[in-house]
């Protein structure tokens, strides 16, 4: 089709200056303020279409474009440092394909000859560094800035314990600065036993917080808000907070940020060993005391490169801080010099980057749900978004005070995320994009369902839905009572439930013995052999065990462990409606909580009437004759149990666990056959069931545990 050609180049003009303005803000937003807009994925696609756009029209080039610069301008308020060799950054490769055309042009550049090694190594999500040392000692330290100078931050740099103030062996005093000389050039191999300690001495590397340090972090600042009375600010992200948590005027405010620390180059060094390829290069620093990473490996080949991408693709979530990539370098320290670099990154790197785990997208509205105890959660409604490798259209937003700490607004553009298999998660909104009328959102005072008051007591962060009546909760009630862990009913199903209750067939369970068929049979959809097999499951319902109705009846703090502890310690649902609250807290591993619960389900008038009609309708009150001692499906295995339950005490848990001959310690070991986790876990043991590949286990599998002794299938 013929064209105009020159509207057509206005109009890529007029993109252009809109990519580039719209970069720049993002690179002042992430580099200047450490509050990023933009999850780094959006970055890089404006980039990467920035970039395509300057190669298809180079007569729209030029110098000051992003895509000529590293980073963005420095904060005044540090004293500004110029590189000895400029930081750069790196090429990217998104996919495989990407990584094998690097590495092509890597053979066309050195016209067919091997590139020798590669190195493979994490791509740290934190800051870059950059340190010097004279005579062994850090003199100082600096942010990358626009990559020629950056900031001078030596004073919180001096609080990161992983940064070594001193190198191994280095001499007390400072000696005088020499002259500087590229790697390349380094002197010759001095006959000196290890470590060598260099006259002088330029390390690059990664400042990042781990994640155990940031959740501890932001969990900090919420009990000083909360001791303040004030507002606590809640940190995005582990990477953000790093950069600003180095990029403080006062070193106090870094210091009490545990930050950590990975060198991955040697920029330079004057009196050291005589090095040939990076891997030595690392070596020797980590001699001298620097901390390297120990996922870095060496390889032969592109294919073996390839492969070692993909294991580390999968560990992802397996370690305690985040990367974003894995990076593939030349090994050999000749050949990266004669590849070079252009003005953005060397030649001899490539990125490898993991796909995104955050988006942008609109938060279209704030509802409520009603969950089948009345419990009322907030969830985002969002402008489906593809995250995570899903494409996620709500999330949960948790309870009032979490809406209100994210300050999330209906129509803000929020950022999304999804890592692993994580649940979606709004983390925040961009609060540049807010719109200039919005107002925070206020929690619904009515239950969305039944339209009565919703509640929410003081020190709980949830708020429910108190109508015993509402037609939500009566739902709840017959679903669980029919479910698989409680009496079993076949073909019921939540949708017959919801009609049947909106038939006014279903009040309560016991409705369940007396339904109308023949009123059933009148409704559309419902045919004779489908409603015989319901007949037929109904009744066969009545004999399930003791412990299956007691689960069934939904007593608060009974779930099925302390359903069966119930179930063993009294012969009938008589038998528990007589004992005192004394006699129940003498039941091992229930506390008085636990007692006064089951004490005063029974004593309401509304549940002894329904155990009437249940026994009214032939139900089974009673445990079985012979009843079997406990299987031992935990012979010797170790279970660990962190966190708090819907359905049972930890004590109860653990003496669950006792009771199948298992064992039950307070920590996480290498042996440990499985971290059973409730809510609010002990952060040390799920750090340490994380770094022993310990496999973590919700309530509902721990229950399969106990009865079967199978840990669920794909857990690690
Ligand atoms: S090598 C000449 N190795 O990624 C560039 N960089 O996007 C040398 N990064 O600024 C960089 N882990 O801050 C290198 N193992 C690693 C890295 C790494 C993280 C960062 C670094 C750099 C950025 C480039």
């Amino acid at each position: 089709m013929p064209q105009d050609t020159n509207s057509h180049i206005s109009e890529v003009g007029r993109r252009i200056n809109q990519l580039r303005a719209e970069i720049a803000r993002h690179n002042r937003a992430y580099h200047v303020l450490d509050n990023p807009e933009v999850p780094d994925a959006t970055y890089d696609q404006l980039k990467r279409e920035l970039a395509d756009l300057e190669v298809a029209h180079p007569e729209l080039s030029a110098d000051t474009s992003p895509t000529q610069q590293v980073g963005a301008p420095r904060n005044e308020a540090f004293a500004s440092v110029t590189h000895t060799s400029a930081m750069l950054s790196l090429h990217n490769a998104f996919d495989i394909n990407e990584l094998r055309a690097w590495h092509e042009r890597l053979l066309r550049r050195l016209d067919g000859r091997s590139p020798g090694s590669f190195a493979v190594e994490l791509k740290l999500d934190g800051l870059a560094i950059s340190l010097l040392y004279e005579d062994g000692l850090l003199v100082q330290g600096a942010t990358r800035g626009d990559g020629k100078v950056g900031e001078d931050v030596t004073h919180n740099v001096c609080t990161i314990s992983d940064i070594p103030t001193q190198l191994v062996g280095a001499p007390k005093q400072l000696g005088p600065p020499t002259q500087l000389v590229p790697p390349t050039q380094l002197g010759p191999p001095t006959q000196l036993g290890p470590p060598q300690v260099p006259k002088l001495l330029e390390v690059r590397g990664e400042v990042y917080m781990k994640l155990s340090s940031f959740e501890a972090f932001n969990e900090l600042q919420q009990k000083r808000a909360e001791a303040d009375g004030t507002k606590a600010k809640r940190f995005v992200n582990p990477r953000n907070t790093a950069a600003g948590s180095l990029r403080q005027i006062s070193a106090d405010v870094t210091a009490g940020r545990d930050l950590s620390f990975y060198c991955y180059q040697l920029s330079f060094a004057t009196g050291g060993p005589q090095l040939d390829d990076h891997t030595s290069a690392l070596k020797w620093l980590k001699t001298l005391g620097f901390p390297v990473n120990d996922h870095n490996r060496v390889f032969a080949s592109l294919p073996e490169v390839e492969t070692r991408v993909k294991e580390l693709a999968e560990m992802r979530h397996t370690l305690d801080y985040d990367f974003d990539g894995i990076v593939v370098k030349v090994n050999d320290l000749q050949i990266q010099s004669e590849l070079g670099a252009d003005a953005k990154a060397p030649r001899w790197a490539i990125a490898y980057k993991l796909p995104p785990e955050e988006a942008t997208t609109t938060l279209t509205d704030i509802s409520v749900s009603i969950g089948p105890s009345g419990q009322a959660t907030p969830f985002a409604q969002l402008e489906p978004v593809f995250v995570g490798g899903v494409t996620v259209g709500t999330a949960t937003l948790h309870n009032e005070d979490q809406v209100r700490s994210k300050d999330v607004r209906p129509g803000d553009t929020v950022i999304v995320r999804r890592a692993g298999d994580v649940i979606p998660e709004v983390v925040g909104p961009v609060l540049a994009d807010r719109p200039a009328n919005s107002s925070p959102w206020v929690f619904p005072r009515n239950c969305p369902v039944c339209g009565e008051p919703l509640a929410r007591h003081e020190g709980v962060a949830a708020t429910h839905c108190v109508n015993f009546d509402c037609p939500r909760q009566i739902r709840g009630r017959i679903e669980h009572f029919a479910g698989r862990n409680a009496m079993d009913i076949e073909f019921l199903g939540e949708k017959n439930v919801d009609r049947f209750v909106t038939a006014g067939l279903l009040n309560d369970v016991s409705d369940l013995y007396r339904l109308d068929f023949d009123k059933i049979l009148e409704m559309p959809g419902y045919l004779e052999k489908s409603v015989n097999n319901l007949r037929e499951a109904i009744e066969q319902s009545k004999s399930r065990p003791l412990a299956n109705l007691i689960f069934g009846l939904r007593i608060p703090e009974i779930g099925q462990v302390n359903a069966a502890v119930l179930a063993a310690a009294f012969p009938s649902i008589r038998q528990i409606m007589k004992a005192s609250v004394e006699a129940l807290t003498a039941i091992e591993g229930f506390g008085s909580v636990t007692a006064v619960a089951v004490h005063s389900w029974f004593a309401t008038t509304r549940n002894r009437e329904l155990i009437d009609r249940l026994e009214a309708s032939g139900l089974t009150l009673e445990a079985e004759q012979s009843a079997t001692t406990v299987p031992r499906t935990l012979a010797n295995a170790s279970v660990v149990v962190s966190g708090t339950f819907d359905g049972f005490t930890r004590e109860a848990a653990k003496q669950a666990i006792l009771s199948r001959g298992g064992k039950s310690p307070g920590s996480v070991s290498k042996s440990t056959l499985a971290l059973v986790v409730g809510a609010s876990p002990g952060a040390a043991k799920v750090t340490k069931a994380e770094a022993f590949g310990v496999p973590m286990i919700d309530e509902n599998a721990f229950v399969d545990l106990l009865a079967s002794g199978e840990l669920p299938k794909g857990s690690r």
